[in-house]
């Protein structure tokens, strides 16, 4: 359950810029992430996502704009913006020493809630870590790791969590476990917004899609709608539907010619 009930989007961002020194990184971001919805930011490499989610968690400053985190101004209410919000990075935050059930005691305890063991408890469970949970983190896989510390973020239960690449360097196995996380995130009312570079985990993921290049957003919409941007390609009988991967290519206007054939990475199951 939300504690807070807000009217319109979980965030608004509105005409964005940010520049270090003479690079200009963001020229003017717009969009809008509906409550309980998640939403991926893709974009090549420096295309601007980490900036843009560190300026959404108030670790960073605009240089134009505005943007809102549940109704409250990144600028002028970033303390209540930072009270409705988790940020976990790619790189996890988690202590190898302890336990998994004990990092996640420690966080509930350092945000005074009342009985951190069972929310402990509550969180292992819910990210399948039970069995796990009273072994050192320094045993856990990636992709289990990856789970503890995007569970580690939901203590306190804010509203909107930003997921900055949280399957980088993953294995595709855990990649899928982590999926599962996020998927559930949002089924409990969270909203999520997440950056990525794969494309194939948008597609799996996201409510929406938008992607970042050149300082803006340059498309935003359901997958559905990405693919009617660009109709599938008629070749004599067979209907090609465009996988995510030409759609972002086609509209970042690169040059390369890809594999017409596309690639299949076990999506039939
Ligand atoms: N503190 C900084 N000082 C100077 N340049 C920076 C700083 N932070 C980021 N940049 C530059 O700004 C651009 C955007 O960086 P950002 O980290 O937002 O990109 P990104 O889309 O998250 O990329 P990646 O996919 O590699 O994580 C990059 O060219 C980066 O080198
Ligand atoms: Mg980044």
């Amino acid at each position: 359950m939300t504690t807070q009930t807000i009217a319109g989007p979980a965030m608004r961002v509105r005409g964005l810029e940010k520049s270090y020194g003479k690079l200009e990184v963001l020229r003017g971001v717009d969009f809008d992430v509906a409550p309980g919805s998640i939403f991926a930011l893709l974009g090549s490499n420096g295309a601007g996502k980490t900036t843009t989610v560190r300026i959404l968690a108030t670790l960073l400053k605009a240089d134009a704009g505005t943007a809102s985190v549940n109704g409250f101004d990144v600028a002028t209410q970033p303390a209540n913006v930072r009270e409705s919000i988790s940020l976990t990075g790619q790189f996890a935050a988690v202590d190898e020493i302890l336990s998994g059930w004990e990092n996640l005691v420690l966080v509930a305890r350092l945000r005074h809630l009342k009985d951190p063991g069972s929310i402990a408890d509550d969180l292992l469970r819910r990210f399948s870590l039970t069995d796990a949970g009273p072994r050192k983190v320094s045993t856990y896989s990636g992709g289990m790791r990856r789970r503890l510390d995007i569970a580690m973020s939901l203590i306190g239960n804010p509203s909107v969590i930003f997921l900055d690449e949280p399957t980088a360097g993953l294995d595709p196995e855990a990649r899928i476990e982590v999926w599962h996380a996020v998927k559930e995130l949002a089924e409990y009312g969270t909203t999520v917004l997440l950056t990525t570079q794969y494309l194939d985990e948008a597609e799996q993921l996201a409510d929406r899609i938008a992607i970042l290049h050149q300082g803006r957003i340059i498309v935003n919409g359901t997958l559905a709608e990405l693919k009617r941007l660009f109709p599938p390609a008629k070749v004599e009988y067979v209907e090609k539907q465009p996988t995510l991967e030409e759609i972002f290519l086609a509209v970042i206007g690169s040059g390369e010619k890809s594999d017409a054939t596309g690639t299949t990475t076990g999506g039939q199951g």
